[in-house]
């Protein structure tokens, strides 16, 4: 086994193996497992594998992307938590002093969300509708960053009315974009065109990735308010 060492990107590791880049986040909540990812221990840390074939934050790591805007400490708004595959390597990035407000419309998945909860105690689920942030106001406050992935078709709209009411100013906003949500007859580089457009009124875009061969028909922009 490769030794694991820090990459560029703020707490996030990686290690060569037969000449792929494998990522690491240091587990939050040593020897328990969120998804079936892999947990390897070196000089008595114990790191959680990061597969970029089940979480587009990693395929952008993968890509390339420099700064992913995510930080030690952040406060952050993640739109689209599912049951908590991607959520958890961010609880790990943030660490015990950030925190995430982890939201999702469907039930099922919020279920599963609720059990990663009880073991991160730097994660709380918001069943909500993100398409309607008013409604969860109450239970979220300002937040350093804004992580979406959410697969509808006004998902611009969305992460635009969120940005407004939950991110400080100058905080860094992620959105993966779906392209065969928006419309599954256009070519998703033209999606991906119209939403840097939309995206470019109100914010500055400062990286974007498509995230083939990881996630196919996905990119990813990483934006500042
Ligand atoms: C692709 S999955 C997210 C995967 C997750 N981000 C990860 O990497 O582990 C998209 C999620 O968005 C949720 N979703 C769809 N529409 C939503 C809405 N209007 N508000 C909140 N969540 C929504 C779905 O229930 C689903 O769990």
């Amino acid at each position: 086994m490769a030794k694991i060492q820090k990459s560029k990107i703020f707490e996030v590791y990686e290690a060569e193996e037969e000449k792929r880049k494998l990522l690491y986040t240091i587990n939050l909540t040593p020897e328990v497992k969120v998804y079936d990812e892999i947990l390897t221990k070196q000089d008595n840390i114990e790191y959680r594998r990061w597969d970029p074939y089940s979480s587009k934050l990693a395929a952008l790591i993968l890509k390339g992307c420099p700064n992913i805007g995510f930080r030690k400490n952040d406060i952050v708004l993640y739109l689209g938590s599912a049951s908590g595959t991607t959520v958890s390597h961010v609880s790990d990035i943030v660490g015990k002093e950030g925190f995430v407000f982890a939201v999702d419309i469907a039930p099922r998945v919020m279920r599963d969300l609720v059990f990663v909860c009880e073991e991160r105690k730097n994660i709380a689920p918001i069943l909500a509708d993100a398409n309607r942030p008013e409604s969860f106001a109450d239970r979220a406050c300002e937040v350093d960053i804004i992580y979406q992935d959410i697969a509808q078709k006004n998902q611009v709209e969305i992460f635009l009315k969120n940005i407004k009411l939950f991110l400080k100013n100058n905080g860094y906003a992620l959105l993966a974009v779906k392209a065969r949500s928006i419309d599954v007859t256009k070519n998703p580089k033209d999606i991906f065109k119209e939403v840097k457009k939309v995206l470019e009124k109100s914010l500055t875009i400062i990286d974007f990735r498509p995230l083939e061969p990881f996630q196919k028909d996905h990119c990813m922009f990483v934006c500042k308010k």
